[in-house]
């Protein structure tokens, strides 16, 4: 609905002091940022600057920003042309500051003409010529470029190839297969510039690699690749020996490379939060962390250990590494063939479950249970961006929303250029000694009957 023009403040109270306002992500500051900040402030008498936070930024699915917000405001400060510098932390929030802070004129380059034509009901709107060939974008890819290389036995990218273009210097480059056709079908597919069959030669190219292929092969590539000094995606799980999978992370100390698991779950902003607030007594004591979960439903059906792998470590986040028992009740057809397990893992004042269905569908949801409420993250919550809670002395239940893009991966490969930018040997998002412990639970589910 259009709303009624009532004045800019200057024009309403004849005060002659005109405010003027800008707004930017300030990355990487450059000529063009000072540009339009030096003009905005020509505009008027007093200029406020709003500079985007992080997680603004990343809720609008700008992931590829280098600088923090404190380098970003210093930055703009450094201009010494605005009297006043505000962090913009939402959508809408334009708005809300032109009431505010009273004002007159908002200034924007013309990159975005037009887009912010709806506040001309608030105050004054001018779009700036750009300064003509910089930009943040430009100086990013001047920066160093990472080459990934994919290995596979099926022509399913997994949605890397387009997740990577939503992450500054990275580039799908190549991909390796023991099946010739499948790697030349795969990087016809996909574009890449190149595929091969000769795995130590496909190592000769890429920075990082990711290892999609069976479980079975999954530890030998890592090895390879750790030893040359590459970067490791792998599917999740890497191995089901915990000596192996120990082996990899002592090797990738050794040559300061990270082994990144791919489990997309600890890389999503709505999946944190849920932790840290759990850990942050949001229910109270936890009692019961329980996962349910259709394998079919999985990451377009994956095989038993891989969709576990995903329930053990949201338990392990939530519960710790503390599991002092692990029990499996698996229940087989006639053929001996995999249907249903309810799994539980017994922590000293917690108990975990984990509901998995093969055939037959069980409803995909998480539930924690504590001594003051629940939370529940209803449908696929591997890859969620909402979760709810219900806490005791609050009759409403409470809604917790997250930008979620993509399929996840770009927050993974996002996490994955930090680590390398912060030149660290070991993920933080999942530490190795989180991963020991989840495959020592996996092996002990698999001991089963
Ligand atoms: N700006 C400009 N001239 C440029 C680059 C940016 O006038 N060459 C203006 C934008 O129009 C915007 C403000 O500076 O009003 C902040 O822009 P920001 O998005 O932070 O900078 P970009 O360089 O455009 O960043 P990116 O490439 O990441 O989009």
């Amino acid at each position: 609905m259009k709303q009624a023009y009532y004045g800019s403040f200057s024009e309403r109270t004849g005060y002659i002091m005109k405010r003027v306002i800008t707004y930017g992500t300030f990355d990487l500051f450059h000529q063009g940022h000072y540009n339009i900040i030096k003009r905005a402030k020509e505009l008027g008498d007093y200029l406020i600057v709003g500079v985007t936070s992080e997680s603004y930024d990343i809720e609008r699915g700008k992931l590829n920003v280098r600088d923090s917000l404190l380098q970003r405001i210093e930055n703009v400060r450094k201009t010494g042309f605005a009297d006043e510098i505000i962090i913009e932390e939402y959508q809408g929030q334009k708005v809300s500051d032109i009431i505010k802070y009273n004002i007159d004129v908002l200034v924007v380059g013309s990159d975005w003409r037009g887009k912010f034509d709806y506040l001309k009901n608030y105050c004054d709107v001018q779009y700036l010529e750009r300064t003509k060939n910089i930009s943040s974008t430009q100086i990013r890819s001047e920066g160093t470029i990472y080459n990934i290389g994919i290995v596979t036995d099926d022509i399913y990218d997994n949605g890397i190839v387009v997740e990577s273009k939503y992450v500054s210097g990275l580039h799908v480059e190549s991909v390796f297969s023991e099946d010739e056709q499948v790697a030349k079908e795969f990087c016809e597919k996909y574009e890449l510039d190149s595929y091969g069959n000769d795995f130590d030669r496909f190592l000769c190219g890429p920075d990082i690699i990711y290892i999609k292929t069976s479980l079975k092969k999954r530890a030998e590539y890592i090895e390879k690749a750790i030893a040359l000094g590459k970067y490791v995606i792998s599917d999740s799980p890497m191995t089901l020996h915990p000596e192996t999978l120990r082996g990899l992370f002592r090797k990738a100390i050794e040559n300061k490379v990270v082994l990144v698991e791919k489990l997309m779950l600890v890389y999503l902003r709505a999946f944190n939060q849920l932790v840290w607030l759990t850990h942050g007594d949001l229910v109270g004591n936890v009692v019961s962390v329980k996962c349910s979960i259709s394998q079919d439903d999985f990451d377009g059906g994956k095989s038993f250990n891989e969709t576990v792998a995903h329930a053990i470590c949201a338990i392990i986040k939530l519960l710790g590494k503390e599991c002092l028992e692990v029990t499996s009740n698996a229940v087989t057809d006639a053929n001996g063939k995999f249907i249903y397990d309810v799994i539980t893992m017994k922590y000293p004042t917690a108990l975990a479950t984990i509901e998995i269905g093969s055939t037959v569908d069980v409803e995909n949801e998480l539930v924690i249970i504590g001594s003051k409420g629940r939370v529940t993250v209803p449908s696929d919550w591997w890859n969620t961006g909402y979760f709810e809670a219900k806490v005791e002395g609050n009759e409403f239940l409470k809604r917790y929303s997250f930008n979620f893009e993509g399929n996840g991966f770009r927050y993974l490969l996002q996490e994955l250029m930090i680590m390398i930018s912060d030149k660290r040997t070991e993920c933080t998002r999942l530490f190795y000694e989180e991963s020991e412990v989840l495959v020592d639970i996996l092996k002990k589910i698999n001991q089963r009957g």
